[in-house]
């Protein structure tokens, strides 16, 4: 387990949520060529106690043993021999909030179509702008999805539902979902949609309704906690890394040339240290999770000076939400899923670069890429639509299974399903002592930029 990921887990924290006994034979078990008897031993199939350790070190599995405690562990995703819902009954609804990402319409896509071929499910809904989509003040219709709505939509980058952000209360939208028949619920969204999905879990589960809740966790920025990877995060730094390409090629191409690029990351800089690190480009990485000092001898403008004197180019990669330290009313406004909205750090830089020069009389030839907003509506590349294609295969397994308020994750090579309040505890966040940060600095050659500098 990642360093930044520990906290105190407790069995009790790592309990799946069933809504009751899976007593029908799954119809996967007559999909095959195979007979009965053969299917049932089909290893495709994953049995309710099969379970993927969260720390797959083995001193930290030896200490277990030796205090003889049963080491932490995720329940693992996959089809069940037995199902708690009737298919000819199921009414599954799917919805998008947050940001978009790439790779939304595949996550939907991989729903509708093993709902549809491997359970027979007939009935999919799509709800419509998030969960705007489930409070009658809105007005939005649901959607019927089928095979041929879903066919081609992953050709699309963005979200074919609408997204929007913040969650209407529990309350109304469990009466919502009661009012039309929904017994499967698939949130696709980052941490506010998944708390959404969890206070609708809770609010159904008082209520004493059969109602399977299943998020598939979404983030460009990667930094939902238990979430490995999170789908959209490798194309987001593919694209991302092609735009440090230009700025360097820009750089080069312009006495004291600086290639400065913001990216994505209000809390967590793993596209830009991610990007930075595929590109050997980047001579200046800046994270929301590393202090930086602007000005002084040990500041970026110092180094920035010292680097265009003798290199003559340099690439500043700048997440958004780096250096908000710099603005006086930093983290005033919040959005409507609760996130602090940050200040331009680009912008500020951009300015603040070409203010330094300008004062020391030296040339400068700055160019400032925002690019945001190209990679977030890009669609998925292969790797991340397989990835997808799982995430959402797994998450109609488990919703089936009737298990509910958890999601799927990535972990340690193996899908598992994570309680959304575990996932939902901490964010993720790049550790300042671990792997990738410390591959960045090697990777770049970046000094520690802080006047109470150790390097210089
Ligand atoms: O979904 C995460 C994210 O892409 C952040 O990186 C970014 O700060 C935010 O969403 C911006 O979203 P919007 O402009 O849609 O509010």
């Amino acid at each position: 387990m990642a360093a930044d990921q520990e906290q105190n887990i407790t069995a009790e924290m790592l309990a799946i949520d069933n809504l009751g006994p899976a007593k029908i034979t799954s119809p996967l078990l007559g999909f095959t060529a195979m007979g009965p008897d053969e299917a049932a031993s089909w290893e495709s199939f994953t049995e309710d106690d099969s379970r993927v350790l969260l720390d797959v070190r083995a001193k930290a599995l030896s200490e277990c043993i030796a205090e003889g405690r049963a080491p932490d562990s995720f329940e693992e995703a996959g089809a069940r021999r037995s199902i708690y819902f009737d298919p000819s009954k199921v009414r599954a609804a799917i919805l998008t909030a947050g940001g978009l990402c790439p790779g939304l319409n595949d996550v939907i896509r991989a729903l509708v179509m093993t709902l549809h071929y491997r359970y027979g499910v007939r009935n999919i809904s799509g709800v419509k702008y998030g969960y705007q989509g489930l409070s009658p003040e809105f007005g939005h219709e649901l959607v019927p999805l089928d095979v041929r709505a879903v066919s081609q939509i992953h050709e699309f980058g963005g979200t074919v539902l609408g997204s929007s952000r913040g969650a209407m209360t529990p309350a109304d939208m469990v009466d919502s979902l009661e009012r039309l028949n929904i017994n499967i619920l698939f949130c696709i969204g980052g941490d506010g949609t998944l708390k959404g999905a969890h206070g609708i879990a809770l609010e159904a589960k008082a209520r004493g309704l059969k109602l399977a809740v299943v998020g598939v966790p979404k983030t460009i920025d990667n930094d939902i906690g238990m979430v490995a990877r999170s789908f959209g995060f490798e194309t987001a730094v593919a694209i991302a890394s092609d735009v440090i390409r230009s700025a360097h090629t820009e750089a080069l191409g312009a006495p004291h040339g600086v290639g400065l690029v913001k990216l994505m990351g209000r809390d967590s800089g793993f596209i830009a240290a991610t990007a930075a690190l595929a590109r050997g480009d980047a001579n200046y990485v800046l994270i929301p999770e590393i202090d930086f000092d602007l000005e002084g001898p040990g500041g970026l403008l110092a180094h920035l000076e010292k680097r265009l004197d003798s290199r003559g180019h340099a690439v500043i990669v700048v997440a958004e939400g780096a250096g908000q330290k710099l603005f006086q009313d930093q983290g005033r406004d919040k959005d409507a899923s609760g996130n602090i909205l940050h200040k331009d750090i680009g912008a500020y830089l951009s300015h603040a670069v070409n203010g330094y020069f300008k004062s020391r009389k030296k040339e400068l030839n700055l160019k400032y890429i925002d690019p945001s907003y190209i990679i977030r509506s890009a669609p998925a590349n292969a790797s991340d639509q397989v990835y997808c294609s799982f995430l959402g295969q797994k998450a109609v397994h488990a919703a089936m299974a009737g298990k509910t308020d958890l999601l799927i994750s990535m972990w340690n090579d193996h899908f598992v399903h994570v309680p959304i309040a575990l996932a939902t505890m901490r964010r993720k966040k790049i550790d300042p002592n671990g792997v990738l940060w410390s591959s960045v600095m090697e990777g770049t050659g970046q000094p520690v930029l802080s006047n109470n500098n150790r390097i210089v």
